[in-house]
Formats: C-alpha cells, structure tokens, sequence
C-alpha cells in the first residue's frame, strides 16, 4: 500500500488540543476512533513523547471499521498499538474488552479515507466503474447497489435531500428508481443525465453533477449520522477527568450535531425564576469546551492550499471537568 494511504487533516491542531490531557494524566490512555492510514495517531503518539519524554507509557487503541485501513495501520505504527476492527458506535465494548475504564484523549475524525474514495473497486467514486458498494466495512451491512434495488422515490429523495443537500433530489431519485444503477459508472451517467440544466450550470465544470448522489448514498450506507449520535452519546462519558474528546467534521450535518451535542454537554443550570439562588451555587456543567475552541478550530490557508480536501475540516474539542 502506498504511502498516498491518506493525509491526514490538521494534525498540528490535534496535537495540540490533546496533548495537554495526555501529559497530566497518571496512565494515559489515547483512543483514535478512526485509525485510517494511522496518521493521527503516529502524530499524536510523537507529540507525546516529545512533551513528557520521561513519562509513563502511553496506552494508544486504534479502531476502524475498515480492514484495509487497519492492514495499512499495522505496516506504520509500534506494535503496541492495540488496533481493533470495529464501529466507533461500539467504542464502550471495546474499552471495556481492553480493560479500560475511562480514555484520557479520544479523536475521531469522521468520513472516508482519500484510499476509500480512490480505490475504484470499493464502489465509493464516480471516477472509476465498478460495483456499487460504498461500504466501509464490507463485511457486513447492506451495499448501495443493495439499497437502490428496491427503496421507493420518496425515501430516496428524502436521502438525497437530507444528506446531499441535493436541490434537484426528486428528479434524480425518479430517474435512479427507474433504472436501478449497480454500477458508479451507469449511476453517475443516470444522476448526470437527470439533473436539470440550471443545476448544472450552477455547479459548472468544477463539481461532477453526481457529486452530491454519492455523499448522500455514502452517508446512509455507512449509517453515517447514526454512528456520530452513538459516538457523541457514549464517548463523554468515556473520558477520564482531565480527559478531551476530539472530533473533526467534513460537512454541516456532523458539525451541527457536533456542535448541538457539546453544548448540550457544556450548558450551565439556569437557577429558576424567582427563586433567591444564584447561578454559581448551582451545579456546574461536568464538560467544558477548552478555551480558544469556541468556533472549533479550523486548517489554515497553507494547509488548504496543500490539501484541498482540508478545506471543510473543522475540529471540535470538549473536556471532561468533573466526576
Ligand atoms: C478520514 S479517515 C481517518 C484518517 C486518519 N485519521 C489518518 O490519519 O489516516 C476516516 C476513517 O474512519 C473510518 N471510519 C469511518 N466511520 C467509522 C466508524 N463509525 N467506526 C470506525 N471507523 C470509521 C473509515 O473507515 C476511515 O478509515
């Protein structure tokens, strides 16, 4: 596999927001949720020993629900590593089969891996021909040319709407049933052939009309959304005090539930009206957003300019401030 695996986003920014809670704690426990090509945890790994080169050992689990990702994985990193294929949506199982109470540091960082998207046999890209698979992990699950054998126009409007923020959704959908693609190739020629002639021209010749179909049959194959909420329910209260959770999204719909979620977290009680109690003698909130990540933070200009699929990335940082 080429070192092309993937390149990983704002990895400065990771080290930074997580190392702080690494190098306080007495066992240090980190947690990439999302191992991919293993280049945030090779980062994160690094940062660490240059902060605390005397430090206790530090314990690093690495999950994906794709194999090849872990296959790339074991080629790069030590092998203490404990790598574990497995959906983040399982992230409570795999601590407690690893004997881990709560993590001092968790990252995810969420969608595709550039290798999934450019390895035209596993069904993700409009660029290749082949099966219509779309799956992270092929091993289970239902494949997208699966999905589109027998799902109705309204429900495929309703994913395209949802997840692909596509504006002509009914008119593709119609067009996809009718036909019922197995292959990128005839659905990228499908969606093309439907779009109507101002949406083309809106998105011009930078932005492949079928751009949109993917995302959105990506992310509903990949229960994509469902995945986040389990991981966004169950990763807080994983960490260990002092701990920090990381999460770098790609689109608006798993930032806004990023987002949401964090400031659910994080909301202080409003004492009730009328009565004499003030806010400091309420309870405070057991999670804090560290500060300088209120907007999240964000790739600079030379990082887009090296990597353009940057562009979107945002991380969003919680911290664990009380039992
Ligand atoms: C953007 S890549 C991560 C790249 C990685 N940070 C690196 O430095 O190479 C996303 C990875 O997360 C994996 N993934 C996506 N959703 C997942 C989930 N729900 N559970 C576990 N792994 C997931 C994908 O298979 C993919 O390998």
């Amino acid at each position: 596999m080429s070192s092309e695996f993937h390149r990983p986003v704002l990895v400065r920014e990771v080290c930074e927001a997580l190392t702080p809670a690494l190098v306080r704690a007495e066992a240090p426990v980190f947690v990439d949720a999302t191992c991919g090509g293993a280049g945030h945890t090779l980062a994160v790994l690094a940062a660490y020993a240059a902060a605390r080169p005397d430090g206790p050992k530090l314990r690093a689990i690495a999950l994906d629900r794709d194999e090849e990702a872990l296959a790339e994985a074991r080629q790069k990193v030590p092998a203490d590593v404990e790598l574990v294929h497995s959906s983040f949506r399982h992230l409570p199982a795999v601590l407690e089969a690893a004997g881990v109470a709560a993590a001092t540091a968790i990252l995810a960082d969420l969608g595709v891996s550039s290798h999934q998207l450019d390895t035209g046999a596993r069904g993700f890209s409009f660029q290749a021909d082949a099966p219509l698979d779309m799956r992270m992990d092929p091993s289970r699950g239902m494949s997208a040319s699966q999905l589109l054998a027998d799902i109705s126009v309204g429900e495929l409007t309703r994913i395209l709407r949802d997840y692909g923020e596509e504006t002509d959704a009914s008119r593709i959908a119609t067009a996809i049933v009718a036909v019922r693609p197995t292959t990128t190739g005839v659905l990228a020629k499908v969606v093309a052939a439907a779009m109507s002639a101002p949406q083309r021209r809106k998105l011009g010749l930078r932005i492949h009309p079928a751009t949109r179909t993917f995302q959105a049959l990506r992310i509903r194959v990949n229960d994509e959304l469902g995945e986040l909420d389990a991981l966004l329910s169950a990763a807080p209260e994983r960490l260990q005090v002092g701990g920090r959770l990381g999460i770098i999204t790609f689109h608006s719909l798993e930032d806004r539930a990023t987002k949401q979620r964090f400031s659910a977290l994080t909301r202080a009680e409003q004492p009730p009206p009328g009565l004499p109690i003030a806010a400091r003698d309420l309870p405070q909130p057991r999670f804090v957003v560290p500060a300088g990540y209120r907007q999240g933070a964000a790739p600079g200009d030379a990082e887009v300019a090296a990597n353009p699929r940057s562009r979107s990335s945002r991380l969003r940082v919680v911290e664990r401030a009380l039992p």
